[in-house]
């Protein structure tokens, strides 16, 4: 399935759900596309001038999931009961994508058994600027996915995982926003004890950060490795503050600390 002239429902217009739908805006898919937003109750400043005239506000989860060829249920996973009990017998058949963090395939497929076709997405936050961490899972066949990899490959990257790595990815991806947002944080602080004022040594702890990313990005998977050895002169350094971080135990806090998150997410 092609994504041109679907019309898309966002079942809960919250954090995520927005995010999404500026996305689409922002990408210029909903020239194409048409796109419902329904909430329980639309408080006046939750919608952009923008997205008001490019997307019907509802509160009729039934009517949107009817109207809808791709339904995206954007709602908390203690919200997702009375969503499917709403919009009832008119999911038949259609496109379901859940961003309900820990509601697995298989609790999905038996909670909607007439959907047309299931997928599960693990974006993260950087939706707002199109630079999302996709994660998606389904038991369809990869072809099937086109429309919905469209979708979230507007508004960032995406790729296609085993579900039973969905907990791993949210640690990874969605979780890791808030990781790497603290790495800069410190190392914005070590540049202000250095001497920077705050603005600027954000600047440059940020630039510095897309820099590295970007290092293994655009050299089509360069391994981190050579790229620090090409900055570690011997006896420099960058070498010694390296060294003194991993013997401060950088890399064992960062594991660690994806352990602990992939545990606690285990059990909740
Ligand atoms: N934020 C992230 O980084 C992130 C990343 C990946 C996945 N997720 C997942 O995304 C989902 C949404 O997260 P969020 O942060 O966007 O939560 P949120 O801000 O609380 O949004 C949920 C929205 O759903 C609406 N809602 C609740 N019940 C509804 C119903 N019966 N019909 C229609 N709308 C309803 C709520 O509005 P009303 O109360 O007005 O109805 C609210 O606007 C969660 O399941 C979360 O696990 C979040």
């Amino acid at each position: 399935m092609k994504l041109n002239d679907k019309t898309i429902a966002i079942i809960g217009g919250g954090n995520l759900g927005m995010a999404i739908a500026q996305g689409l805006s922002a990408a210029g898919l909903l020239q194409h596309n048409k796109l419902i937003i329904t909430r329980r109750k639309w408080p006046e400043q939750a919608v952009p001038p923008q997205l008001q005239a490019q997307a019907t506000l509802s509160t009729d989860n039934r009517q949107a999931v009817a109207a809808a060829d791709i339904v995206l249920l954007c709602v908390q996973p203690q919200q997702l009961a009375d969503v499917l009990a709403g919009a009832g017998q008119a999911l038949g058949g259609k496109t379901i994508v859940s961003t309900l963090t820990g509601v697995t395939l298989a609790q999905l497929h038996a909670q909607i058994p007439a959907a047309g076709l299931i997928v599960r997405a693990m974006p993260n936050t950087a939706l707002a600027v199109r630079m999302s961490m996709t994660c998606l899972s389904s038991r369809a066949e990869r072809a099937q996915l086109a429309a919905i990899e469209e979708i979230f490959a507007a508004l960032g990257k995406t790729i296609v995982i085993d579900d039973d790595l969905m907990q791993a990815a949210t640690v990874l991806a969605a979780s890791g926003i808030a990781f790497w947002l603290r790495l800069i944080r410190a190392t914005t602080q070590g540049g202000i004890q250095l001497g920077f004022d705050a603005p600027e040594a954000q600047q440059i702890a940020v630039q510095t950060c897309l820099g590295a990313a970007s290092l293994l990005q655009d050299n089509n998977g360069s391994h981190p490795e050579p790229e620090i050895d090409k900055v570690t002169t011997p006896r420099g350094c960058t070498i010694e503050g390296l060294n003194e971080m991993e013997h401060q135990g950088l890399s064992s806090a960062l594991i660690k600390g994806l352990v602990a998150s992939y545990q606690k997410i285990n059990e909740i």
